[in-house]
């Protein structure tokens, strides 16, 4: 049973991990994400509403139940991206995402990102960072492989995005626009055997998201 305090995107938002808690208090309001999608375990919201696995919700002034694993993001709006000195201090703090992936279609991109947070080992391990994205109307690049066989989603924090799904590469034929508001976590877009289709983050506006990888 344990709440850790974690600090990869500090100052601007403090968040809690929680693993293995039979409740746990918000006041606040705070987005509750839940990260127990191996052992598929629901979160309790006042005993009749649940927060399934890859899923959260945005709470306040309750006890939530169940916590197999958790992200808590306390007090999120506390981090106003109107505020022009907050978004400098973001992208001061944070790395430019073409500097952290080398990826040729990330070059020029707006995205900054914060250091990873990562938990556990082998299968099941889970790598966690927040990502600010400077304008609306980016698109981060389609792509349908990773760096890694993981099972992939992003939930929004701040600002508004989406994630496109394509038919094919050349992101014309869409077929599916998922759009994102805080405390909304997409659904998935992978397969049984981890076989992704082509696939971005675009963001509608000024935003942070959270990417969320579990190893296969
Ligand atoms: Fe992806």
């Amino acid at each position: 049973m344990s709440v850790f305090q974690v600090d990869f995107a500090e100052p601007f938002f403090s968040i809690d991990y929680v693993e293995n808690e039979a409740d746990y208090r918000v006041t606040k309001k705070s987005m509750v994400i839940n990260l127990a999608e191996r052992e598929q375990r629901d979160i309790g919201l006042s005993g009749e509403r649940f927060i399934v696995p890859l899923k959260a919700a945005v709470v306040q002034d309750m006890v939530v139940t169940d916590l197999v694993r958790a992200f808590i993001v306390k007090d999120y709006e506390r981090c106003d991206l109107d505020d022009p000195k907050t978004v400098d201090a973001i992208k001061k703090s944070w790395k430019l995402l073409y500097d952290v992936s080398g990826i040729e279609r990330h070059k020029g991109l707006p995205y900054y990102k914060s250091p990873k947070f990562c938990i556990g080992e082998g299968s099941g391990r889970m790598e966690l960072n927040f990502c600010y994205v400077d304008k609306g109307g980016v698109p981060s690049g389609p792509h349908r492989d990773h760096d890694r066989d993981f099972d992939e989603v992003h939930a929004q924090i701040r600002g508004y995005g989406m994630m496109r799904v394509y038919e094919r590469e050349d992101n014309v034929h869409i077929h599916q626009e998922l759009n994102m508001a805080p405390g909304t976590v997409h659904d998935k877009m992978y397969d049984s055997k981890g076989m992704y289709p082509w696939h971005e983050y675009k963001s509608v506006t000024p935003c942070v998201y959270c990417p969320i990888e579990i190893d296969r």
